[in-house]
C-alpha cells in the first residue's frame, strides 16, 4: 500500500526568493505612493508629533527639505495640510492668498512641480477655531451649502498658488461639483480633483488631529462622515455622485479597515482609485514595533501590499519616502 502523495503542490512556486518574486501578483512602485505633509505657520523648528513618531509639523524650510527627499526617493505625489497661526469661525486662512498652505504650495511647486505632483487637501477643519470641517449654523450644526462656498474659495486659492490637484476631504454634499465649477470659472479647468469620496467617521484619525490641530471643540464628525456600520451601498453612491460632479479620481479612507469597500469601488469605476493609510494605521504599527511586538518593516510592507491588492492605484501613506527608498 503506497501512501497517497499530493500531485498538486502549491509550495513549488514558493521555494525561493527568485521564484516568489517572479510569480508575485502585487507590486508596489514608488510612484504609486503619496506623502501627506504638515506645515505650520509661525514656527522656527519642525515640531515632532507625539502620536506619529517620525512625522513633523514642518516649517516652510523643513517642508521644502522633506519634499526634496520624497521626490528624490521617487514618490508620486505630496499632499499638503496647513496649520495656520490664527483660526476663526469661517476658516479665513483657508483661502487667504497669504495663508500658510498657499505659501507652502508655491514653494513646493517652484522647487519640484515637474518631478512630483503637488496636491492640496481642501477642507476647513485645520482653519476653523471650532475644528469642524465646515461653517456652522447659529445652533452649531455644520451648514452644508454655506460650507461649499468656502471650499470653492479655498480650492481656487490653492490652484492660484500652484496646487496641481485639489483633494476635497470635508464630506459635504455637492463639494466636488461646487469646486469644479469654481475652478473652471477661475481659469483652472485643467486642474484635476481627487475626491475623498468614501470617508468614514473613523477612530483611526486620532493622531492626525494632533498633527493638524483640528480635533472638533464640541461634538464629532458623525453627521457628515460615513458611519462605519452604514448602508453598504452608501460608499458606491458617494463615488457615483462625485464622478457625476466631475471628480477625476476617487479615494477611500481609511484603508486597512475598509479593504472590502476599496475592492468594491475599484470594481465599479474606471478612474484611478486612491486609498489613504491614515494616521492611526501608522501609529498602531509604529507603537507595536516600538514595543518589539511586530516587525516594523514587514508590517509596513504587508499593510501596503494589502491595500494595493484590494485595488488601490495610489496609496497615501506617511511612510511614502521610506518605502519608496526601500523599493528602489
Ligand atoms: C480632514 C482630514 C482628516 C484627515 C485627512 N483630512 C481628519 C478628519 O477627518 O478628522 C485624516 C488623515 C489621517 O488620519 O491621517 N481635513
Amino acid at each position: 500500500m503506497t501512501a497517497q502523495f499530493p500531485a498538486v503542490r502549491p509550495r513549488r512556486l514558493r521555494r525561493s526568493p527568485a521564484m516568489r518574486r517572479m510569480v508575485a501578483g502585487t507590486r508596489l512602485h514608488p510612484a504609486d505612493l503619496v506623502l501627506p505633509m504638515f506645515v505650520k505657520e509661525g514656527v522656527d523648528e519642525p515640531q515632532p508629533i507625539g502620536s506619529m513618531p517620525g512625522v513633523f509639523q514642518h516649517t516652510r524650510d523643513s517642508l521644502r527639505k522633506a519634499a526634496h527627499e520624497a521626490a528624490e526617493a521617487g514618490v508620486g505625489g505630496l499632499i499638503l495640510f496647513g496649520i495656520p497661526a490664527v483660526k476663526d469661525a469661517r476658516g479665513s486662512a483657508a483661502d487667504d492668498p497669504e495663508g500658510i498652505v498657499q505659501k507652502a504650495v508655491a514653494d513646493l511647486v517652484s522647487d519640484l512641480g515637474d518631478q512630483v505632483v503637488v496636491m492640496t487637501d481642501t477642507c476647513l477643519d485645520e482653519f476653523t477655531d471650532h475644528g469642524h470641517c465646515g461653517v456652522l449654523t447659529p445652533d452649531g450644526e455644520v451648514d452644508n451649502d454655506a460650507t461649499l462656498e468656502r471650499y470653492a474659495a479655498a480650492a481656487v486659492a490653492q490652484a492660484r498658488a500652484g496646487s496641481q490637484v485639489i483633494a476635497p476631504s470635508g464630506m459635504m454634499d455637492g463639494q466636488v461639483g461646487a469646486i469644479r465649477a469654481a475652478l473652471d470659472g477661475a481659469g483652472f479647468a485643467h486642474i484635476p480633483i481627487m475626491a475623498y469620496s468614501v470617508k468614514y467617521a473613523s477612530a483611526f484619525y486620532g493622531p492626525f488631529r494632533d498633527a493638524a490641530e483640528c480635533a472638533p471643540k464640541f461634538g464629532d464628525r458623525n453627521a457628515y462622515q460615513q458611519d462605519p456600520a452604514g448602508p453598504v451601498g452608501e460608499a458606491l453612491r458617494e463615488v457615483r455622485l462625485d464622478l457625476a460632479e466631475g471628480a477625476d479620481a476617487v479615494m477611500v479612507k481609511p484603508a486597512l479597515a475598509y479593504l472590502d469597500i476599496l475592492r468594491q469601488v475599484r470594481d465599479a469605476v474606471d478612474v484611478p482609485v486612491a486609498a489613504y493609510q491614515v494616521s492611526g494605521e501608522y501609529a498602531m504599527i509604529e507603537a507595536a514595533a516600538a514595543n518589539g511586538w511586530v516587525d516594523r518593516d514587514r508590517a509596513i510592507m504587508e499593510s501596503l501590499v494589502a491595500i494595493r491588492r484590494a485595488g488601490a492605484d495610489t496609496i497615501l501613506t506617511y511612510w511614502a519616502t521610506e518605502v519608496a527608498r526601500r523599493l528602489r
